[in-house]
C-alpha cells in the first residue's frame, strides 16, 4: 500500500510541475489561432484595456507594466536607455518584458520604435539612406530599388533584434505630392507605383528579418493642402482609390499593424474616421491586424474632452493608443476607456476585437514563442555598412554634367571640397537619427562625403577641405556640398520656396571665384528650389539623405559605380513654378 501511495504522490507531483511549467512561465506558452479567442474571453476588462495601451518608456514607473498589464511600450524619437549600446537596450527591453510575464496571464509586452532607416536611435548603428534616396534608386531601376528596400528592411530588423526590439513604425506608404511637406523624405516618391513596390519590399525585408512592420500613416498624408503636416486632404472616392495600392499590397504582403495619419480627409481627422479605418480598411480591404494611434494623436480629435476623444478613436477602429505627451495621458486613458465601456459608449465586442487583433499581431511576430533576448547582438557591422554604402551610391542622381566634367574628375590633381555638408554625418542622415530631429556633426559612426573622397583619391590627388569655401591655392575642380539642416515632421514644413541656405550661398560665391569647374552635391530630403543658380554649376548631383555611409558618393564620383538614381519627385525652380527636372529625370 505504502509503495502505491508513494507512486501516486510522485505522479501527481510530476503532473503539477508539468501544468505550472506550461501554464505559468509563458516562455513555453504557445497559442494557436482559435485559442486566442479563449485567451481574450478569459481576460478582465482591466487586462483588455491594458493590452490596448502603449506608453512611452520614460512615462512608466517600475511595476506599472505588471500592475496595469500594459500591452506595449515605445521609444519616441531619441528616447534611449542611459547606456545607448545594444547591451543597454537589451537590459531595458528584457526588463520591461519580464514585468509583463509576471502578470496573471503573462501576455508578452510589445516594444515599438521608429527604426525607419536602420535602428536609428542606437549609437553606431548602420543608417541607411532615407526613403527618398531608396526611391531615387527605384526611379532609375525598379528592380535595384526594391532589392535595396528589402535589404535595408532585413538588415534594420537584424540591428533591431540585436537590441531586443521586435516592431518598427515603418514603412511610410504615403506619396508626398507637395515637397513643402516636412515628411517628403520619409516617402519613397510622389509616384504611387514606386511607393507600392518599395513599401511591399520594405515590409517583406523587415518581416523576413524577424520583426513586425507598421504601415503608416493611413490615409492621404501626402495630399494635404499646401503640404501642411497634419493638414487636411480633400479627396473624393477616386482620390482615395488612387492612393490605396501601397496599403492593399502591403496588407497582401503580410503587414499586420497600421498607424493612421494625424491629418484629416475632407475635414475628418483620420484617427476618428470610422468610414476609412473600419468600413474601408478593416471590412472592405480585410485588414486583420491592429491599428496603433500616432503620438498623442487622440488629443487632436473633435471631442470636447480627452474621454470623448478616446471614445471617438476606439469606436472609429483604433485598437491601441500611443498615449504619450505626458505620463497622465496613459493613466487617464486606462481609466476613461474602462468607464466608456461601463457606460456602454464603447461596446465590449469593439474591445474584444481590438484585443484579438493585438494578440494576433503579437503571435505573428513570434512573441508567444520567445520573449526574452538571450544576448545583445552587434550593430553597424562592416557588411551592413557596405550594403548601406551601395544604396547611398545607387541613390545618387546626376542632374547636370556640362562637358562631362564628372568623367574628368579622376584625372584632376588638386581638388577643393567645400560646404557644411561635406564633413557632416548628421546632415547626411537627416531626421530620425540618434534624436528625433537629427542634428549636425559627428553624431554617430560613419564615413563623411569628404572622407570618401580622400580615400578614393589617396596618392592620386591632393584634396583640400574648407567648409566655407575659402582656401589658399589653385584647384582643378571644386566639390561643393550644399543642402538642408536635419529635421523631422512639422519642423520640416515650408510655406514657400525651399531656397539654398545662406551658409551655402556664401560658400558658393567663394567656390565660383577660383574659376575652375564647380561640382555641386545637394544633401537634402527633397528637391530644393534653386531658381537659376544651377546655371553656374558645371555638374549637379542630388545625394538625398545618404545615411552614415557617405563613402558611397565617392564610389560614383570616381568611377567605381555608375549613376543609377533618378529624381523620385518633380523638381521645380520655385514652389508650384516651372519644372526644372521632371519626375524620373537623371543623366
Ligand atoms: C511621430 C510620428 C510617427 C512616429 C510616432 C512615434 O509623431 O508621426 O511617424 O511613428 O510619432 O515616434
Amino acid at each position: 500500500m505504502r509503495k502505491h501511495f508513494a507512486a501516486l504522490v510522485l505522479i501527481s507531483l510530476l503532473l503539477f510541475t508539468h501544468t505550472t511549467c506550461t501554464s505559468g512561465a509563458s516562455a513555453k506558452k504557445t497559442y494557436d489561432w482559435n485559442t486566442l479567442e479563449e485567451l481574450v474571453a478569459s481576460m478582465t476588462l482591466a487586462e483588455k484595456v491594458g493590452q490596448m495601451t502603449q506608453a512611452e518608456r520614460k512615462d512608466v514607473f517600475k511595476t506599472e507594466i505588471e500592475q496595469y498589464a500594459l500591452g506595449s511600450i515605445l521609444s519616441g524619437g531619441g528616447s534611449t536607455p542611459e547606456v545607448n549600446t545594444p547591451k543597454g537596450w537589451v537590459a531595458m527591453t528584457n526588463g520591461f518584458m519580464k514585468e509583463s510575464l509576471q502578470t496573471r496571464l503573462g501576455i508578452p509586452l510589445l516594444y515599438g520604435i521608429d527604426a525607419v532607416h536602420g535602428n536609428s536611435n542606437v549609437l553606431d548603428a548602420t543608417i541607411f539612406p532615407h526613403n527618398v534616396g531608396l526611391g531615387a534608386i527605384a526611379a532609375g531601376n525598379m528592380e535595384r530599388g526594391t532589392e535595396a528596400a528589402y535589404t535595408a528592411g532585413r538588415l534594420t530588423a537584424q540591428e533591431m533584434l540585436a537590441t531586443g526590439i521586435r516592431w518598427t513604425f515603418a514603412p511610410v506608404l504615403g506619396n508626398a505630392e507637395d515637397v513643402r511637406w516636412g515628411r517628403t523624405y520619409e516617402c519613397f516618391s510622389e509616384d504611387i507605383a514606386i511607393v507600392t513596390a518599395m513599401g511591399v519590399s520594405a515590409v517583406k525585408g523587415l518581416q523576413d528579418g524577424g520583426v513586425g512592420a507598421c504601415m503608416k500613416h493611413f490615409l492621404g498624408e501626402g495630399q494635404t493642402t499646401d503640404g501642411l503636416n497634419k493638414g487636411d486632404a480633400v479627396l473624393d472616392r477616386d482620390g482615395i482609390e488612387r492612393i490605396l495600392p501601397p496599403y492593399r499590397a502591403a496588407i497582401d504582403a503580410g503587414a499586420m499593424s497600421l498607424m493612421p495619419s494625424f491629418s484629416s480627409v475632407n475635414g475628418i481627422k483620420m484617427h476618428e474616421h470610422k468610414e476609412l479605418l473600419t468600413d474601408l480598411l478593416k471590412d472592405e480591404m480585410g485588414f486583420e491586424g491592429f491599428i496603433i494611434s500616432d503620438w498623442d494623436a487622440i488629443q487632436q480629435l473633435s471631442g470636447g474632452s480627452y474621454k470623448e476623444q478616446i471614445g471617438q478613436a476606439i469606436n472609429a477602429g483604433v485598437d491601441m493608443v500611443m498615449a504619450t505627451g505626458k505620463r497622465e495621458n496613459w493613466l487617464q486613458y486606462v481609466q476613461y476607456l474602462q468607464e466608456l465601456v461601463e457606460e456602454g459608449i464603447v461596446s465590449m465586442e469593439r474591445i474584444d476585437d481590438a484585443v484579438l487583433r493585438i494578440l494576433r499581431f503579437k503571435q505573428s511576430i513570434g512573441l508567444f514563442d520567445t520573449q526574452l533576448t538571450k544576448k545583445a547582438g552587434a550593430v553597424g557591422s562592416k557588411a551592413n555598412r557596405n550594403a548601406a554604402r551601395e544604396m547611398a551610391a545607387d541613390s545618387l542622381t546626376l542632374l547636370r554634367n556640362e562637358n562631362d566634367v564628372i568623367s574628368k574628375l579622376p584625372s584632376y590633381k588638386r581638388i577643393l571640397v567645400t560646404g557644411q555638408g561635406a564633413h557632416n554625418i548628421g546632415m547626411q542622415c537627416g531626421g530620425w537619427t540618434i534624436t528625433w530631429q537629427g542634428s549636425h556633426g559627428p553624431i554617430t559612426k560613419g564615413t563623411t562625403i569628404l572622407e570618401g573622397i580622400q580615400a578614393a583619391t589617396k596618392g592620386k590627388a591632393n584634396v583640400t577641405y574648407a567648409s566655407g569655401g575659402k582656401a589658399e591655392g589653385t584647384f582643378d575642380a571644386i566639390i561643393a556640398v550644399i543642402g538642408e539642416d536635419p529635421y523631422a515632421e512639422t519642423d520640416g514644413d515650408r510655406s514657400d520656396n525651399i531656397n539654398i541656405r545662406d551658409v551655402d550661398m556664401k560658400m558658393l560665391q567663394h567656390a565660383y571665384s577660383y574659376g575652375c569647374p564647380v561640382i555641386v552635391i545637394m544633401v537634402s530630403g527633397r528637391p530644393m528650389t534653386i531658381g537659376d543658380e544651377y546655371e553656374k554649376w558645371d555638374a549637379f548631383i542630388a545625394a538625398w539623405l545618404p545615411g552614415t555611409e557617405g563613402g558611397g558618393i565617392a564610389d560614383v564620383l570616381f568611377g567605381k559605380r555608375d549613376f543609377i538614381g533618378r529624381t523620385p519627385y518633380t523638381w521645380r525652380k520655385t514652389i508650384n513654378g516651372d519644372v526644372l527636372y521632371p519626375f524620373g529625370f537623371g543623366l
